[in-house]
């Protein structure tokens, strides 16, 4: 069986270093492995609608920024599609086609939806395209028949139902789909970095974010005020590692390698937290070592964007090209469903 990923982000905002931990670094290096025979990279577009209804210049003007993002991480167009997801219909059929499997308790019941609508104030108001977007993401990963799902833990709960579907469909009809694996983050920091508040979910609405195309200065200043640990006041006092957004970013980035550069008293980061917990090590030291490992990993990112960005609509040519290749691919899925449901009369 062929080997294929799908993923995607929704194009709400430009992306973030905990997308980067979470799941864009691994897309690349899973890209370079040569592992794979097809990878399509998906900006979410209509699912960002479902909650951003009223919205549309928001989801327009990211679609490029989350190209230059992609791209500037290092994925090729020559060895992945990067599509749009509105552009691939045949994705909104399919997900017509699967909600007829799916029950409303079932949806009520999917955690991330749960939790994102408290987060959204939806209450009793639940745009109804919104609460389906678990089938619309069936949908999403099944028309390419992806094998490997790489995610942030957050979006387990989408998958598990995008098994559940395939599963449904396939023993209602015959087998056309292909059970997904999700992929997530090997490393327990990266699964969910925090916002530089110290807060559970880096979000833009929070302020706590810092992005992939944020200048090193902007960098310097949110890393200067991320939340530590507050009982931590004096350098001599004994410092707690649990809860300490900084060195759970160091967790995240950090290599032994660069202490031998940036901060050569030290050995590894063991040693490091070590120091810290048992006092006479100060917050500003440990923080100015973090920008320097930030901006390691991130300055070639940057340089990279900022050649990207003086040729937008070369950007979006590659989005083109890609949208129109994922639309052959869904559209053949997508014939082979309604041959199994038998709703294939002109064929
Ligand atoms: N829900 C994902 C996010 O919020 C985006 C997404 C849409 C996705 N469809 C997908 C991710 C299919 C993986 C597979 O980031």
């Amino acid at each position: 069986m062929k080997k294929i990923i799908l993923t995607g982000d929704r194009p709400t905002g430009k992306l973030h270093v905990g997308h980067y931990v979470g799941s864009l670094k691994r897309r690349v290096e899973l890209q370079n492995s040569g592992e794979y025979d097809e990878i399509y990279i998906m900006i979410a577009d209509a699912q960002a609608l479902t909650d951003n209804a009223d919205n549309p210049e928001k989801v327009r003007s990211n679609i490029a920024e989350v190209a230059l993002d992609y791209m500037s991480c290092g994925l090729d167009p020559e060895k992945s599609t990067l599509f749009v997801q509105s552009y691939v219909s045949e994705l909104t059929e399919l997900t017509f086609y699967y909600s007829n499997l799916v029950t409303v308790s079932r949806l009520k019941r999917n955690p991330t939806v749960k939790s994102e609508i408290q987060q959204r104030g939806f209450h009793s108001s639940i745009p109804v395209g919104f609460f389906t977007y678990p089938i619309s993401q069936a949908a999403d990963i099944t028309a390419f028949k992806a094998t490997t799902v790489p995610v942030g833990d957050d979006q387990l709960p989408m998958i598990e139902q995008a098994r559940e579907i395939v599963r449904s469909f396939n023993s209602t009809y015959a087998e056309v789909l292909v059970e997904p694996n999700v992929l997530l983050p090997d490393n327990k920091a990266c699964m969910r970095l925090p916002g530089t508040d110290g807060k559970a979910k880096m979000s833009k609405s929070l302020g706590n974010c810092i992005y992939l195309s944020d200048t090193p200065e902007d960098i310097r200043k949110k890393i200067m005020s991320m939340y530590t640990d507050p009982d931590h006041i004096r350098i001599e006092d004994p410092g707690k590692l649990e809860g300490n957004t900084v060195f759970t970013y160091l967790d995240a980035f950090c290599q032994d390698e660069l202490f031998a550069e940036y901060l050569p008293e030290y050995h590894c980061l063991q040693e490091l937290k070590e120091h810290y917990q048992r006092g006479g090590l100060g917050d500003v030291k440990v923080k100015k070592f973090l920008y320097s490992v930030l901006m390691e990993e991130l300055a070639p990112i940057q340089a990279r964007r900022r050649e990207l960005e003086k040729d937008i609509p070369a950007v979006m040519e590659v989005l083109h090209r890609g949208s129109r290749k994922a639309k052959e691919t869904a559209a053949r899925t997508l014939s082979e469903v309604k041959h199994a449901m038998k709703i294939d009369y002109f064929d």
